[in-house]
């Protein structure tokens, strides 16, 4: 029988977030919701990454409210959010209280799956939620974030494949976030996790960036991966994933299962070439998220970076010193322990090196997160800080040894107490522990909506 191949379509969460920064507001794809849930996907992931700040603080909308809208649209197909570990939906590391509190929130307002990563696939920084989405009944996916270097060897990555699975991963996912996995690559890591783990269901998880996604997805395909995530094809390829349809056609010729309904996924398609035509004539989406850009895979280093790289220069009037800044990126992550690079510790990164060349001497100057990470604040780094570095950046100040989120006092009780009659349900708290001043400045305009149509005006939170 032929093996079959699922999809997980990203045009809420990730295609959108790629191409048009997060902008997509709820009634564009309001319309479009029933169909998606009759399209055959293994899961339409929707909530969580960006998605979250950008509904808060550019969209006027209540993430929790959105939520609770697709899962009523969306009943049959399993919702999926991506999760940063212990960070959350947000740049440093939470107390265990609002990790575990978000989790159960998400799970209770609609989500089925969540997608839980570290920046430095640090397993203690995932352990919280993973524990907290499997008592609530959801299904954990362990992700890997994927990078090379010289401690990145497949041993290691089914070494991590193994400890997901101890703390309860149903599926693991590897997550592509640059695109520059190449298909050979795919195809030894998805066999070596297949070896390893067998019956692990594999998830991977990849940009059109650099071009190579198709080619990567095919071959994963071949070693055995069970589910890919693809973007419906107005809002595929560019910094997008590669386009549903397209996969669909393709694995269908070469023999593999492929439960789609073509018909829902024309019609998915037609509604969003609509939306996409109006985020280009507004500018929202520009021709450079379309295009490849093979610079990525010449440097190693992700396709954003190398665009704030360059406008951190431009911003300093130091252009010219961008082949420097450049050369030093490689340096200053070999020092940091080879951490992947993506947020935060792509910016991190990015920065130091600029630092670096224009200071004319390597941590002369260091920021603040950098500090904080030399400190053991974000988790423990892939391999060892370089030694000198760390004296020159901390001095005589010893790393932590445990894990930083131990450190930090419980935070849901101490704001629910603040919050008062602002927040009506927890998840209004947990919005504004994540995002205080854009919860706040929209709790307040909420209940300021409220006192002018009191008599009818009720705020439902489920
Ligand atoms: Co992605």
């Amino acid at each position: 029988m032929a093996r079959k191949v699922q999809f997980v379509e990203t045009v809420l969460r990730d295609a959108n977030q790629s191409l048009i920064a997060t902008r997509l507001p709820y009634e564009k794809f309001e319309p479009i919701l029933q169909t998606i849930d009759q399209a055959g996907y293994y899961a339409v992931e929707c909530w969580g990454g960006a998605t979250f700040d950008v509904c808060l603080r550019y969209l006027n909308e209540d993430p929790w409210e959105r939520l609770r809208k697709i899962r009523a649209k969306v009943p049959n197909t399993k919702l999926q959010m991506l999760l940063r570990g212990q960070n959350v939906l947000g740049y440093a590391h939470y107390p265990d209280d609002f990790v575990k509190l978000f989790v159960k929130k998400a799970v209770d307002n609609g989500m089925d799956i969540i997608r839980i990563f570290d920046a430095l696939n640090d397993v203690n920084n995932l352990k919280v939620a993973m524990e907290a989405t499997v008592n609530a009944g959801a299904i954990a996916s362990g992700t890997i974030s994927y990078t090379t270097s010289p401690v990145h060897t497949h041993k290691k990555y089914v070494q991590m494949v193994k400890e997901l699975k101890e703390m309860g991963a149903s599926t693991i996912c590897i997550k592509d976030m640059a695109g520059i996995m190449g298909p050979q690559e795919a195809y030894d890591m998805v066999s070596a996790i297949k070896d390893a783990v067998p019956g692990m269901p594999i998830d991977l998880h990849t940009h059109s960036t650099t071009g190579l996604a198709f080619m990567t997805y095919l071959k994963a395909v071949e070693a055995g991966v069970d589910i890919i995530d693809t973007a419906i094809s107005p809002f595929s390829g560019g910094t997008s994933q590669p386009a549903t349809e397209t996969l669909a056609y393709a694995l269908r010729q070469l023999g593999y299962q492929v439960d789609l309904n073509d018909e829902a996924t024309k019609k998915i398609a037609d509604h969003f070439k609509v939306v996409r035509d109006q985020f280009v004539a507004d500018g929202t989406l520009m021709p450079k998220s379309m295009a490849t850009d093979t610079q990525c895979l010449t440097y190693q280093i992700p396709g954003g970076m190398l665009s704030n790289l360059l406008s951190q220069l431009k911003q300093m009037n130091a252009l010219d010193r961008f082949d420097e800044a450049l050369a030093e990126t490689p340096k200053v992550r070999a020092d940091m322990g080879y951490p992947p690079l993506v947020t935060p510790t792509s910016q991190m990164v990015g920065v130091q090196a600029v630092t670096n060349v224009l200071q004319g001497e390597r941590y002369k100057k260091v920021s603040k997160e950098i500090k904080a990470y030399c400190r053991g604040e974000y988790g423990r780094t892939p391999a060892p800080i370089d030694p000198e570095v760390r004296k020159k950046i901390l001095g005589d100040e010893q790393p932590i040894a445990g894990r930083y989120a131990d450190t930090l006092e419980p935070v849901v009780e101490k704001t629910r107490e603040k919050l008062g009659d602002l927040a009506k349900c927890d998840e209004d708290v947990l919005s504004y522990i994540a995002f205080p001043n854009l919860a706040e400045k929209f709790l307040e305009e909420r209940k300021a909506r409220e006192e002018n149509v009191a008599t009818y005006s009720i705020v439902e939170c489920g």
